[in-house]
């Protein structure tokens, strides 16, 4: 006829199992708002290199040549999605999307190499090739081509 109360280990379990869910929540917050960071922070230096060169401006030039180094690569948007726009050999361009293949992260360039902030995929930057990571499959293209001028990416 003890009257003791139910053991301490019982209330414990769930607000355990409660930490952990919270505590995923919070990861995910954070690399949401990490992406989101990356995002805006993309997008307000392509704003700054695209004056006067972004996709609303006539002929839609994406990225002036000059701005991709010859064997690498950088972000870009082509109406209103993310791009990566590599110069694989002079005068020589090439685009794929910007969004991962595994859960839809966007990629960042990194010299020849492509790195997804999400889960640690990496993709060739002139290729779009899916090099290591969960990702399985590459980047998919994105048509572009030169401007008349020569000196501009434009979607094609
Ligand atoms: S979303 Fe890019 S590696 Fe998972």
């Amino acid at each position: 006829m003890s009257a003791q109360p139910a053991t301490p280990t019982g209330p414990v379990e769930p607000l355990r199992a409660q930490s952990d869910v919270a505590r995923r929540a919070v990861v995910t917050g954070a690399i949401l708002l990490a992406g989101g960071t990356a995002v805006a922070g993309c997008g307000g230096s392509s704003g700054a290199d695209a004056a006067g060169s972004s996709s609303a401006a006539p002929g839609g030039v994406i990225v002036k040549l000059a701005d991709v180094p010859v064997g690498s690569a950088v972000s870009a948007e082509v109406s209103g999605k993310r791009v990566i726009v590599a110069q694989p050999t002079k005068g020589k361009v090439v685009a794929f999307s910007a969004v991962c293949t595994h859960q839809g992260c966007t990629v960042s360039p990194a010299g020849a190499m492509l790195n997804c902030p999400c889960h640690g995929s990496v993709f060739d930057a002139l290729t779009g090739k899916n090099l290591s990571g969960p990702a399985p499959s590459p980047l998919p293209p994105v048509p572009v081509k030169l401007n008349a001028a020569g000196d501009g990416v434009v979607a094609g």
